[in-house]
C-alpha cells in the first residue's frame, strides 16, 4: 500500500464513521441495560431527577446509574442540566425508548448483548464451520416475544389480515389456523381470544416456549388453542392433508434447518382454498441490492450470529435473515404454491408479507 496515493479525505471520513460506530455500538449495550432495568421507564415517569432519586426510583445502585447516565447524556439520549444536576428523558425520545411509548426500539438493542455473548463460540464456527443451536441463546425467545408483541400483534387486524380479502370474516365464522414457529405463542393466544369460533394450533421446536404458550393460554382460560413442541419439518406428517384454512409464519422460515420440508408440510396441511401468510425480513437476495436497507448491518449481524447459525447447527440450509424475496418466492413455489403475492406494509419497513395460495 502506497500511503502517498491514499485519498486522505476518504480516510478521515471513514475514521469518523468508525468512531461513531464505536460510540453507537457501546450505546446499544447501555440501551439494553436501560430497558431491562426499567431505567428509561423510571426516567420518563420521573421528569427531572438527579441520579440518586432515579436510582432509588428504579431500585438500583446509584454509582452504576450515574455512570449509565454519563453514557446516555454523551450519547444524546438523555438531557442533563448542569446547574441543577438533574437529568431528563425528552418526551420525544420517550416515545421510542420506553414501554409506554408508540414503539420501543430499546427492545431490539437487547439482541446485541445476547448475540455478543457467543463471540468465542462463533469464532470457532468461522474457523471450522457448523453452527450454534438455540441453546446458546438463553434470552432469544423472551426478546423475540417482546419484539413481535409490538411489530406483529398491533398490526394483525388492521394491516396484515386485510392482505387476504374475506379472511377476518372467515376467522369470525370459524376456521382452523396453524402458526408455524409460534415461539411463545403471543400472536396465537391473542387470535384465539379475538376469534372464539376458530381453532388454533401452534408449533415450535422450543419446548420452553411451548410450555410458556400453554401456560398463558391456560391462565386466560382459552380452549380453542393448542401448542405442540415439534420440528416444523414434520408438519406434513402430523397434520391431515387439506385440514387447515390458514397457516401463518412470522419471521419463522429463514432460520429453519429444512425450509423446503416446512413449506411442503404447510402446503400439505392447507385446504385447496386455504391461504399461507408469511411475514419475513424484506431483503433483495443480493448484498448490493441491500445497500439502502434501513437496518442492513443490524439484520446481517443478527443473521450471522443467530438466524443463519441456528440453522447450520442442525446441518440446515442456513439461508439467514437476509435471504430475500427472490429465494423466498422460489421456496414457496417449489412447495406447490402457484400464486405468491408479495406485499410491503407501511407499518413494517423491515418486513415483507407473502400471501401464498395453492
Ligand atoms: C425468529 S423466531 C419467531 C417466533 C415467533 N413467530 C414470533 O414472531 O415471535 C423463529 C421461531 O422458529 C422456531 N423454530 C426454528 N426452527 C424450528 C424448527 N425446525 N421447527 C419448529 N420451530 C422452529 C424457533 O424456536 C423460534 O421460536
Amino acid at each position: 500500500m502506497n500511503a502517498a496515493t491514499l485519498d486522505r479525505e476518504r480516510l478521515e471520513t471513514f475514521e469518523h464513521q468508525l468512531i461513531d460506530t464505536l460510540n453507537r455500538g457501546a450505546l446499544c449495550l447501555m440501551i439494553s441495560i436501560g430497558h431491562r432495568t426499567g431505567l428509561f421507564d423510571a426516567l420518563a415517569e420521573a421528569g427531572q431527577v438527579d441520579a440518586a432519586a432515579l436510582a432509588q426510583r428504579a431500585g438500583l445502585h446509584e454509582r452504576y446509574v450515574t455512570e449509565w447516565l454519563g453514557a446516555m447524556v454523551t450519547g444524546g439520549i438523555v438531557d442533563h442540566d448542569a446547574q441543577t444536576g438533574t437529568y431528563e428523558l425528552p418526551a420525544e425520545h420517550a416515545q421510542v425508548i420506553t414501554r409506554s411509548g408508540e414503539e420501543n426500539l430499546a427492545v431490539f438493542a437487547q439482541y446485541i448483548p445476547e448475540f455478543a455473548s457467543n463471540e468465542d463460540a462463533i469464532l470457532t464456527c468461522f474457523r471450522e464451520g457448523g453452527g450454534l443451536g438455540y441453546e446458546h441463546f438463553p434470552r432469544f425467545h423472551e426478546i423475540m416475544e417482546e419484539e413481535s408483541a409490538q411489530s406483529v400483534l398491533p398490526a394483525l387486524r388492521e394491516h396484515i389480515f386485510p392482505l387476504v380479502p374475506g379472511l377476518i370474516d372467515r376467522l369470525e365464522r370459524g376456521i382452523h389456523v396453524i402458526d408455524v414457529g409460534c415461539g411463545r405463542g403471543r400472536a396465537l393466544n391473542e387470535l384465539a381470544t379475538w376469534f372464539p369460533n376458530s381453532r388454533f394450533t401452534g408449533y415450535d421446536l422450543s419446548e420452553a416456549s411451548i410450555r410458556y404458550a400453554r401456560d398463558t393460554a391456560a391462565a386466560r382460560g382459552l380452549e380453542n388453542v393448542g401448542f405442540h413442541a415439534l420440528d416444523a419439518a414434520r408438519i406434513g406428517e402430523v397434520e391431515p392433508e387439506g385440514g387447515t384454512d390458514l397457516v401463518v409464519t412470522f419471521d419463522a422460515v429463514h432460520d429453519q434447518a429444512d425450509p423446503d420440508a416446512v413449506a411442503a408440510g404447510i402446503r400439505h396441511a392447507l385446504a385447496d382454498d386455504g391461504v399461507y401468510l408469511a411475514q419475513d425480513i424484506d431483503a433483495s437476495s443480493s448484498h448490493h441490492g441491500d445497500l439502502d436497507h434501513p437496518l442492513g448491518p443490524f439484520v446481517y449481524t443478527a443473521s450471522c450470529l443467530h438466524c443463519m447459525t441456528v440453522s447450520l447447527a442442525a446441518d440446515g440450509a442456513g439461508y439467514g435473515a437476509m435471504w430475500g424475496r427472490e429465494r423466498a418466492r422460489d421456496l414457496f413455489r417449489r412447495a406447490g404454491f402457484r400464486d405468491v403475492e408479495v406485499h410491503k406494509l407501511e407499518h413494517d419497513p423491515v418486513g415483507v408479507f407473502y400471501v401464498c395460495r395453492p
